[in-house]
């Protein structure tokens, strides 16, 4: 039987860190940015993420700007040029009644996020993002960090972690670090997130819109017990006691 790979939209996709860990989750990824994205890998739209049509895809995800919950934003006092842009968002996402992630910083007005560090891809950065979900997700362990992250715009030395922000230098060094390899300027690795952060989020998506691999209705049609069409849980004992 042939297949479609799950389809997902990447909104404010930048020059594409989350849709390639999608990606290699499995999924077929089209971003949509409201900048030119010419390094961007996937099927792209230069649209405006708060009105694109939402319709078509089984799961989102959003990385909304997050200037204006920034430590360096807050640092320079310029956090409210910066318009909030996360409740219509999350409005927009509720509403198409699919699997979504809506990513940002520490600071961020999400609710109930949970949050990825490099440490736990074995990567040289910390990057520390956080995640709202409407699916049943674990974060991995979080264990302290075994170095200092470097100074925003240093090269980091004696093992620290990089903290890659708007300006840093080495860049190829920087690439390395976030596991990313085909963005070109500082800017989009600056914004970027590591690949390894939604490989690792995709595969739990995938468990939430994939289809059941068998037609359970089918197994149970002869069976007293009607088992709901949302039923997501095989029991063996009760189709005959498979080990
Ligand atoms: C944090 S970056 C995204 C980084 C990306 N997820 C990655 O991992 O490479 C945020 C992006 O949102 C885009 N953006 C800002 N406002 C937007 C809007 N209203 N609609 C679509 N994209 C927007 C910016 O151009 C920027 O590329």
């Amino acid at each position: 039987m042939k297949t479609r790979k799950p389809r997902l939209l990447d909104l404010f996709c930048g020059a594409g860190g989350t849709s390639v860990g999608y990606a290699q989750a499995g999924f077929e990824v089209v971003g949509v940015d409201i900048n030119p994205q010419p390094r961007y890998p996937f099927e792209f739209h230069q649209a405006d993420a708060l009105t694109f049509p939402l319709d078509g895809f089984d799961a989102y995800h959003a990385s909304v700007p997050c200037q204006g919950f920034s430590l360096a934003s807050h640092f320079h006092g310029v956090q409210h040029n910066y318009p909030n842009l996360i409740p219509a968002m999350r409005e927009r996402l509720i509403a198409t009644g699919r699997p979504y992630i809506l990513e940002n910083v520490a600071g961020s007005p999400l609710i109930k996020a949970f949050m990825l560090c490099g440490t736990m891809f074995g990567l040289s950065v910390t990057r520390h993002r956080y995640f709202e979900t409407n699916i049943l997700l674990f974060q991995p362990a979080h264990f302290p960090h075994i170095a200092r992250t470097g100074k925003p715009r240093a090269i980091p030395r004696n093992g620290e972690y990089w903290c890659i922000g708007g300006h840093f230098g080495h860049k190829e060094d920087a690439q390395r670090a976030m596991g990313i390899t085909w963005m070109q300027t500082q800017r989009e690795i600056g914004q970027a997130i590591p690949p390894a952060y939604t490989r690792y989020i995709g595969g739990f998506l995938m468990d939430a819109v994939q289809p059941l691999p068998i037609d359970v209705s089918a197994m149970f049609a002869d069976c007293e017990v009607k088992y709901p069409e949302s039923y997501q849980f095989i029991d063996r004992q009760e189709i005959g006691g498979v080990a």
